[in-house]
């Protein structure tokens, strides 16, 4: 038996700043972002939208195809929940109307955690093969104005269903993993952004890449050559450029400048326009890479690497199904990003500031957004969404 992900689908928020207005804000090129740090846009929750709705809407897809018959998990990964107890999961098992015997759990650690969920996932189907497993992973990337993690926000959300025989990415055994006790990027209770030590973040991350593809190859992994593409969290794209570069430094590869690039670039381009979305970056560029990668990939292997702050990290491997591309929602993934409203920087900025004006009193949102869920806003300290048929 294989086990895997059956189905990947995609939602993003639907306010959408270009890099531009920020640069011209702080009064420097804007080849900084759209070129030194890979990110063009940054999608931005209206005051209306938040993890729930984005993850929400991610999910629907999955159900709308397959029904929610058998899924008796769902996981709900993010860094930016919602509630100190209760599951932003929960919220969505109301909101599509799930049955009742079901568990739902939010899992936590930085941008790692869709993958714990994965492995979580798999671990059950594996124990019994009828199992289903809903993973979202949802989160909205926030750091303070004016500071250098300002251009690498963003907004997104991934949901994907793990079973038994999976018809689109086989998840192979073999893992790497590595944990390090760091402060490289972390956001304590009372903040609403993140705090980060930049560039330190990113040496953390590389050599956490180094770390955990050690382990891989030390349990057994497949070596480099074997793996066709190459899929990154993706904090802002440049990222897993470097990432790639320095693996391929590591193993003494001796690929050029273009073919290493040929294998990561697929993976780059939805993350580009939505900025950070933490937890679901990765996967995000998994279906980046599957719908945007001129080549066929059936039969092809993927290597991931999944990197949390803090840290935890992962090295796994998948490999593509035949017959991917009939389940890729290729031109809805497009329209979604296509139909964002911009927003100039004075409304991107009262945006920014109305999440912390509103903290512990009750307020209705405007109905800003058509999409099917939205916030309504906060009674007595619970949050209320809607739903729009
Ligand atoms: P910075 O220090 O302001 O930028 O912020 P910089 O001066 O390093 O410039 C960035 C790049 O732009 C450089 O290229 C410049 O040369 C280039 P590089 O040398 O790196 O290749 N550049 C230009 N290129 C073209 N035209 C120009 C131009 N000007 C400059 N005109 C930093 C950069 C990443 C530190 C900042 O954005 C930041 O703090 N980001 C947040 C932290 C982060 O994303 N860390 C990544 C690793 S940690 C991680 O991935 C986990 C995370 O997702 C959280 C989680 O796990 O939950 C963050």
């Amino acid at each position: 038996m294989t086990i895997g992900i059956s189905d990947l689908a995609f939602a993003t928020a639907h306010r959408v700043l270009d890099l531009q207005q920020l640069a011209d804000h702080q009064g420097i090129d804007v080849g900084k972002y759209y070129i030194g740090i890979g990110q063009s846009e940054m999608s931005i929750p209206a005051a209306d939208e938040d993890i729930v709705t984005m993850g929400a809407q991610a999910a629907a897809q999955i159900l709308a195809r397959h029904g929610a018959d058998g899924i008796r998990t769902l996981l709900f990964a993010t860094e930016s929940g919602i509630d100190q107890s209760k599951s932003a999961g929960v919220f969505v098992h109301g909101l599509l109307g799930m049955g009742a015997h079901c568990r739902v759990v939010e899992l936590k650690q930085a941008c790692y955690s869709a993958t714990a969920a994965l492995q979580f996932a798999l671990g059950i189907v594996a124990r019994d093969a009828s199992e289903k497993v809903l993973v979202i992973a949802s989160d909205v990337a926030r750091y303070a104005l004016d500071t250098s993690g300002e251009p690498t926000q963003g907004a997104a959300a991934v949901a994907f269903l793990v079973t038994a025989d999976p018809a689109l990415l086989e998840v192979e055994p073999v893992t790497g993993v590595h944990t390090d006790d760091i402060h490289d990027f972390w956001r304590p209770n009372y903040l609403s952004t993140a705090l980060v030590d930049g560039k330190y973040s990113l040496a953390a991350y590389l050599g956490a890449l180094e770390a955990a593809w050690g382990e891989y190859q030390a349990r057994g992994g497949v070596a480099f050559d074997e793996i066709a593409r190459f899929c990154y969290h993706q904090p802002f794209t440049k990222m897993a450029v470097k990432a790639h570069d320095r693996l391929c430094r590591i193993v003494g590869s001796d690929l050029d400048r273009d073919q290493r690039r040929a294998q990561i670039d697929a993976s780059l381009e939805l993350n580009r326009r939505t900025g950070n979305s933490y937890t679901a970056s990765i996967y995000v560029g998994l279906l980046s890479l599957l719908e945007r990668d001129p080549d066929e990939l059936a039969g092809r292997r993927i290597g991931f690497f999944s990197y949390g702050s803090g840290s935890v990290s992962e090295f796994f491997t998948g490999i593509v199904q035949p017959g991917y591309r009939d389940l890729l929602r290729t031109a809805a993934d497009a329209a979604s990003l296509d139909d964002r409203r911009p927003i100039d920087y004075p409304r991107y900025r009262a945006l920014h500031e109305s999440v912390d004006a509103v903290q512990g009193s009750d307020y209705e949102t405007a109905a800003e957004t058509s999409g099917p869920f939205r916030f309504a806003g906060v009674v007595d300290h619970v949050r209320r969404y809607q739903r729009r048929d």
